[in-house]
């Protein structure tokens, strides 16, 4: 033993970051094989990945303790916990072998916001597991690899829009998805350049319901697809929806695919404006895409709705819902002097209605996931 007091060297880390997101518009639209457009948030999450020591540790700066296991074990560990480990899992599962290691991950993206927090987690420790174990997955590769932590081992029937955007999403850019392609293309998105601002309000809403009655949304689109015989809600065009309307013949069905559709439109409508350059003429879009998922889908809450209204009546050029439903966000597309006004309008309808305090914030697109000096 000669190196008794020669000092161990730190073990090497690797760090990557991954965003959250604000969807622009298509809501509801990616498990039908749609059209959506997010853009990615300046707020995300780290991964630090440090290989050695005993098993597969996993650590958060958002929650107490630590969770180490040895083996998959979804059920056995805090939901946090099974996006963190559930990559390691996965690739386990598919014969890698996976080395011990520990990873900590640090957000600060809202929780239970509607803006992609465990998209945001499970993207950034897979890009992180990339780069520490050169397994060059690629993109299909990652994309798959984040969705199948969401749908298999969480087991959320999610649509795959989240995890595409956070991890290719490009700065300054909203990113056009085609759900059923999985290609994707940047659109510009210069708010400042046109003088307007984005603001996010957080409507703090308790979700309500939200697992079950994203399931069963998807549920009846699915099931319409099968009474129209077409593969999903993608190939039913805005021509063929009285017919679609007829052959439905059930109200709940005939809404939920009056939503989609329309949806796809505007979500095309939206990329042809912004790729003309007009930002502003997008606003009666986003409200439109509102009307649709309250009156027809049926997934909005008053708190969200009295945040789009107010955002309007303060002088707001478009506002929506964004995400999944059922509480969360709204976004406004705001001339950018009149952003804080706005946010006064809709904190002071909130004390009317009694709710608590909603947030407002600003954003612009922000870069996808990528490694990060440590
Ligand atoms: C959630 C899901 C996405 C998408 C949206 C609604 O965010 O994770 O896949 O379906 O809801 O557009």
């Amino acid at each position: 033993m000669t190196a008794q007091s020669s000092p161990q060297p730190a073990p090497a880390s690797t760090r990557a970051l991954a965003p959250g997101r604000v969807n622009l518009i298509g809501e509801h639209t990616d498990y039908n094989d749609g059209f959506v457009l997010p853009f990615a948030l300046g707020l995300g999450c780290t991964a630090t990945v440090v290989l050695g020591g005993e098993g597969w540790v996993a650590t958060s700066a958002q929650q107490d303790g630590e969770v180490a296991t040895t083996t998959c074990a979804p059920s056995a560990v805090p939901g946090w916990a099974t996006y963190v480990l559930g990559p390691i899992w996965l690739l386990a599962d598919r014969g890698v072998d996976v080395p011990p290691m520990r990873i900590h991950v640090d957000s600060n993206v809202p929780l239970g916001a509607g803006l992609s927090s465990s998209a945001a987690l499970v993207c950034s420790v897979v890009t992180a597991l990339d780069e520490a174990l050169s397994l060059g997955l690629g993109a299909e590769e990652s994309l798959a690899l984040s969705r199948a932590v969401e749908n298999d081992v969480v087991g959320a029937p999610t649509g795959g829009m989240d995890q595409l955007v956070s991890l290719r999403a490009v700065e300054g850019h909203a990113l056009f998805c085609d759900m059923r392609s999985l290609e994707t293309s940047p659109v510009p998105f210069d708010l400042e350049a046109a003088g307007l601002a984005m603001v996010v309000i957080d409507t703090r809403a308790p979700h309500r319901h939200v697992d079950g009655e994203y399931a069963e949304r998807r549920a009846g689109c699915e099931e319409a697809a099968r009474v129209l015989g077409v593969p999903a809600l993608r190939d039913v065009g805005a021509d063929d929806l009285d017919t679609a309307m007829e052959r439905l013949g059930e109200d709940r069905l005939q809404r939920y695919v009056r939503h989609v559709v329309t949806e796809n439109d505007r979500v095309l409508a939206t990329v042809d404006l912004l790729r003309g350059g007009d930002v502003a003429a997008i606003g009666p879009l986003l409200t439109a895409s509102h009307a649709s998922m309250r009156d027809d889908f049926a997934i909005s809450v008053p708190e969200v709705d009295a945040a789009v209204d107010a955002l309007l009546e303060a002088g707001a050029l478009g506002a929506r819902m964004t995400g999944g439903g059922f509480g969360g966000c709204v976004i406004g597309l705001l001339p950018r002097a009149g952003v804080e006004h706005a946010i006064e309008v809709v904190t002071q309808r909130f004390g009317d209605g009694g709710w608590q305090e909603p947030t407002g914030f600003l954003v612009t697109p922000g870069p996808g996931a990528h490694v990060v000096p440590d």
